[in-house]
């Protein structure tokens, strides 16, 4: 079948079923500019070694424009059954634009295999330097309302129970430390999508000694791919995408968790913009936070691509298979993902109402608890032992209905002598948190420290 790109030696068609089956364009057709940049350096290294004249060159990278052209002002007309993946439709409209003279002389010493490959760090690389530029704005939305809410208290949970007063401004934090370490292995993982594997062939090289070096240089590459075989079937770079895409979306989901839970009635420390909410059909009261449910239930799926994609690449033989075009719905899907994901929640924080009054009406004496036992150290009580007392306290305080800061000295010096007049002052939420400014603590100074880093990393806010 000579209308097919490899059609030389078969006789046969393809089964109806194995056409649709085995074609590509469907999802693969976003790549046509990563295709066409490809092809265009690709053009000019032929050229280089006499393999194209300069007339031939010329009008190759003319035709090749108009293609990306055609895709751009959505002219492209793909050809059911022959257009099997982006690199044959493109091939395919050039040649009919500048004759298979010499449109066909573009694949010298080429392979789809390096092309596909190309594509795709092209096409990441692009694509991660937006999703930086999300975390990095996700980063900073988290830092000034970190900042403008600095004075107001909440309850720090463990297991889902009040555990200690926090700041506010602590806790966002502590979600903003995660995504900021994302950026960290963001930053890391580009130096291996940024590398040229142009120019290898089909697995064993280039036959034309083509100036790879050039190629690096068109295309901007950062490093010049150094194995063929290796070259042609290493998708690492999808898998550590994939799994960078899935620790972050495990990061957003736990944020959207507290927030969900937050902003439910009974905790009402924030409520969620109307732009981030909808409504329920039948009960007309319901505002439910759909944007985070969705934040949330969206990391399963990235989740899923990546160990999906991790089973396809687990034990494949060296060089291409066509196993590897699997790697390609699950990038772009997963990307695409990660990035509206960061953006919502980064729209969430932005706009998200904040009940100080609630968060504060939240904290029970008993949260003082530790600090009780803390006091009793400075006294010069055993730890262990003023555990012990601080427990006793908090008994008693629940067999009397009552709470520990409304116990009379009397009955606290009962149960240890250690207890003095001043232990009034350990009943302040405040100066709970206060005593804690020590570095990564949840003070005012720590929490000021660590804005102070983020500063360092993103700039000004
Ligand atoms: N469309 C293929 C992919 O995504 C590239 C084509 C290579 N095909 C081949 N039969 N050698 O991996």
């Amino acid at each position: 079948d000579s209308t097919l790109l490899w059609g030389g030696r078969f006789e046969g068609g393809m089964d109806e079923l194995m056409v649709i089956f085995n074609e590509s364009l469907p999802f693969d057709k976003v790549l046509y500019k990563a295709d066409i940049t490809g092809s265009l350096a690709y053009a000019k290294a032929l050229q280089q070694k006499g393999l194209l004249n300069e007339n031939e060159l010329e009008q190759i990278l003319f035709g090749l424009k108009e293609v990306l052209n055609e895709w751009e002002t959505g002219k492209f007309v793909i050809k059911q059954a022959v257009d099997e993946d982006i690199h044959t439709a493109n091939e395919r409209r050039l040649c009919e634009l500048i004759g298979a003279e010499i449109g066909g002389k573009l694949h010298t010493g080429r392979s789809r295999n390096e092309q596909i490959a190309t594509d795709l760090r092209l096409w990441l690389r692009d694509q991660l330097k937006d999703v930086t530029k999300a975390l990095e704005d996700a980063l900073k939305v988290c830092a000034v309302k970190a900042k403008e809410n600095i004075d107001h208290l909440m309850p720090g949970y463990t297991h889902l129970q009040r555990a200690q007063p926090l700041r506010f401004s602590h806790w966002l934090l502590a979600h903003a430390t995660y995504l900021l370490h994302d950026l960290e292995r963001l930053q890391e993982l580009q130096h291996r999508v940024n590398s040229l594997t142009l120019g290898v062939g089909a697995l064993a090289g280039n036959p034309f000694r083509l100036d790879r070096e050039f190629l690096r240089k068109e295309l901007e590459f950062e490093t010049i791919y150094p194995n063929s075989v290796a070259a042609v079937a290493d998708r690492d770079f999808v898998a550590e995408t994939l799994q960078w895409a899935s620790l972050t979306m495990i990061h957003l989901s736990r944020l959207a968790e507290d927030l969900i839970i937050y902003s439910s009635a009974e905790y009402g420390f924030v409520k969620l913009a109307d732009a981030y909410s909808t409504g329920s059909s039948l009960m007309p009261q319901k505002k439910n936070p759909d944007s985070l449910e969705l934040v949330r239930g969206k990391a399963g799926r990235v989740l899923g691509q990546m160990t999906g994609f991790l089973a396809t690449l687990k034990s494949l033989p060296s060089a291409y298979n066509k196993d590897l075009q699997e790697s390609v719905e699950p990038l772009l899907d997963s990307v695409k993902t990660v990035t509206h994901c960061i953006k919502i929640s980064t729209g969430v924080i932005a706009t998200l109402k904040i009940f100080p009054a609630k968060m504060r009406a939240a904290l029970t004496v008993d949260m003082l608890a530790t600090d009780v036992a803390e006091y009793l150290v400075k006294k010069g009580v055993p730890f262990r032992e003023t555990h012990h007392i601080a427990g006793a306290l908090v008994k008693l305080a629940e067999d009397k209905d009552t709470s520990i800061d409304k116990l009379s000295l009397e009955e606290m010096k009962k149960i240890s002598p250690a207890f003095a007049e001043d232990i009034t002052k350990v009943f302040d939420f405040e100066e709970s948190v206060e005593r804690r400014s020590s570095e990564g603590g949840t003070g005012r100074s720590s929490v000021e420290r660590q804005l102070e880093l983020l500063q360092q990393k993103l700039g000004n806010f």
